[in-house]
């Protein structure tokens, strides 16, 4: 057997937290060999709460789940993490605008990474869901001395699979025969899934759907809207999904990528496609036989797709310099 790997989730008590913990403990995620422990950080007033989905963890007796924590203290949340998963952080309540939410989460974050960096294995990876998660995320890697930058990543898979399901509908086709699809930039409402490069069973989408209209309109709208679509629906925010979703991410970045395809995650920019250094902005990823992740490189930028880039990009220019105090020089 191997030895256990150590998963940190914040937000654990949560919608999120609620859909992800039972898979990654019943060994979905890290394989049916894979021991793990499950340390779970939530806020001082949800720790009740916590000890609640504690006790149904333990009422599944899972095998591969050998240890867990759980605690409102970072140091001991994330001691000797492999993966932490920053899920928790303060939704949007009516009245506040962007800047308090970035302003408020922002130095949830700054805490987060400094711990990270002080507590979880050198090789820890760390994913960010919490929203506004590029810039969240910017503020922990930024506060995170010592670790990679390139151990940082912020949630666009939820967008990517939507991207996908809807493209799938609109072909008559399923949704695995969908490739190549890369989402750019925030994951906000400026996101640009990228229609050009997609394909369908390995044919560039804009062939089997010739309605460009649609692609460029009702498609990227019904995309970037989707969040607030299941929230009038179902009267919450996607939560299954979205845990599916970060599932998904940290499957794509542990295992390699297929010949020829890519996924989507924001990283932090290193200048690829013009982007300007140190911006989380999602790109086409693909993930290496050893483990590594590099960019796609090289894919040819219509004018139409320019001008959505661009305009994501500039909306997280605008987040980071909302936050610039939290980032350290
Ligand atoms: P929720 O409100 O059900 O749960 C959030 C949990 O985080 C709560 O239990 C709360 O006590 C905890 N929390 C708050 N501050 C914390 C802190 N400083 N440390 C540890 N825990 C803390 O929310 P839900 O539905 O689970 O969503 C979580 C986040 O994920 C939200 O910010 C949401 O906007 C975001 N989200 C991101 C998506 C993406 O694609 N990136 C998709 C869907 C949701």
């Amino acid at each position: 057997m191997k030895d256990p790997i150590t998963i940190s989730i914040t937000g654990a008590a949560g919608n999120i937290g609620y859909a992800l913990l039972f898979r990654i403990a019943s060994g979905s995620v890290f394989g049916a060999d894979q021991p793990v422990n499950l340390h779970l950080i939530e806020i001082e007033p949800a720790l009740p709460a916590l000890q609640g989905v504690v006790m149904e963890l333990d009422d599944c007796a899972f095998p591969l789940l050998k240890n867990i924590v759980a605690t409102a203290d970072l140091a001991e949340g994330f001691k000797n993490a492999d993966w932490a998963l920053l899920v928790g952080s303060v939704p949007r309540k009516a009245g506040m605008e962007r800047n308090d939410l970035l302003g408020i989460n922002g130095k949830i974050f700054t805490g987060q990474g400094q711990a990270i960096a002080a507590n979880a294995k050198p090789t820890c990876k760390t994913l960010v869901v919490g929203n506004p998660c590029n810039t969240n995320c910017l503020i922990a890697m930024s506060n995170a001395t010592g670790l990679p930058k390139n151990q940082f990543f912020a949630m666009t898979r939820l967008d990517e699979n939507r991207a996908k399901s809807q493209l799938a509908a609109k072909a008559g086709v399923h949704s695995s025969q969908v490739t190549n699809l890369c989402i750019w930039g925030n994951h906000s409402a400026t996101q640009y899934p990228d229609f050009v490069h997609a394909k369908i069973d390995g044919k560039p989408v804009t062939e089997v759907i010739s309605d460009r209209e649609w692609l460029e309109g009702e498609f990227i709208a019904t995309v970037q809207q989707r969040g607030a679509a299941i929230i009038k629906a179902r009267g919450a925010s996607s939560a299954a999904s979205a845990a599916n979703a970060a599932l998904d991410t940290v499957m794509a970045l542990s295992t390699p990528t297929a010949e020829g395809d890519w996924h989507s995650v924001a990283i932090c920019s290193n200048g690829e496609y013009g982007i300007e250094p140190g911006i989380m902005a999602s790109m086409p990823i693909r993930t290496k036989a050893d483990g590594s992740w590099e960019v796609v490189e090289g894919l040819e930028i219509d004018d139409f797709s320019q001008g959505k880039i661009d305009a994501t990009i500039a909306e997280l220019k605008e987040e980071r310099d909302a936050v610039k105090d939290l980032i350290p020089g």
